[in-house]
């Protein structure tokens, strides 16, 4: 496993057992992992497989039941750690579009033109300028995901956490989506730890992508993804991206298979 001198976020032997009616589970087994400051890692496993129960952790909004999970902090200590992104949209109904993506801001008691400021220039760098003053009911499912993204990214924080943020859109939207974080990426160099269904995208966005095993959910392997940068959809046509994506998906749809039969 590759060795970070200073990680951005270190995971040592973490686990998370869960206490159910049935007993206890155990969600999250024996994670150790060091994510380099401004790598751009992706998560893929089985349904079930304790993704989301690792991101929730690294938000804390979850305890780990044993192990070290750290963010390294930054040296501004008014920035968050880390903002998440999740499938959901996470927007206010009664504000604008602009109101929404500064809302961080306000929290942080910037001033009112300074934030507008900041998130009309965020808006700016994904076309919204035109939607500012539009409700999320006045606008499209990948807007409302772009407003939620940029809501994560205007306050800056450390690491930015995504679970599976594109899964509710439709296949075209997706592909504009996922080109726009490539770009978003290229001029932030956030770490970004990033959980998705789609192979595709894991292969496309990530340095590297990790595969998690079923039940108890395990790091089965580690991809590097040497793919170079700037990346762009058309990345997807090289042949290496098809051996990445051949290679993962051999292991992951024998996990996908290993989890379903659990099921049954
Ligand atoms: N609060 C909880 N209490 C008990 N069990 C839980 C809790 N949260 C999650 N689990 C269980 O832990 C396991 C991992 O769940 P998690 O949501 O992390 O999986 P996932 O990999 O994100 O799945 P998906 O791909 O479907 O989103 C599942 O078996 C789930 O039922
Ligand atoms: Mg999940």
């Amino acid at each position: 496993m590759a060795a970070h001198p200073d990680p951005k976020i270190s995971a040592r032997n973490v686990n998370k057992i869960y206490q159910t009616a049935a007993g206890s589970m155990t969600a999250v087994k024996d994670f150790t992992l060091d994510i380099a400051d401004g790598e751009f890692l992706a998560i893929v496993g089985p349904s079930g497989c304790g993704k989301s129960t690792f991101l929730r952790m690294l938000a804390g909004l979850e305890d780990v039941s044993s192990g070290q999970l750290s963010i390294r902090p930054g040296s501004d200590p008014k920035k968050p750690l880390n903002s998440v992104v999740f499938q959901e949209y996470a927007i206010f109904p009664w504000k604008t579009v602009i109101q929404n993506v500064a809302f961080g801001l306000q929290m942080r008691g910037i001033s009112e033109p300074e934030r507008l400021e900041v998130a009309r220039g965020w808006l700016d760098r994904v076309g919204l300028t035109k939607f500012a003053h539009h409700y999320p009911h006045q606008i499209s499912g990948g807007m409302k995901q772009r407003v939620s993204i940029l809501r994560a990214l205007v306050n800056d924080p450390e690491v930015l956490l995504m679970d599976e943020p594109l899964g509710a859109l439709d296949a075209q939207t997706r592909v504009v989506l996922q080109e726009e974080l490539l770009r978003i990426w290229e001029q932030t160099r956030k770490t970004v730890v990033y959980i998705t269904h789609s192979l595709d995208e894991a292969v496309l966005l990530g340095d590297r992508v990790v595969l998690m095993s079923a039940q108890p959910g395990q790091i089965l392997d580690i991809y590097q993804i040497d793919l170079g940068r700037p990346r762009s959809i058309d990345t997807m046509n090289l042949p290496a991206f098809s051996e990445y994506r051949a290679a993962i998906w051999e292991r992951l749809s024998a996990e996908v298979t290993r989890a379903m039969e659990m099921q049954n």
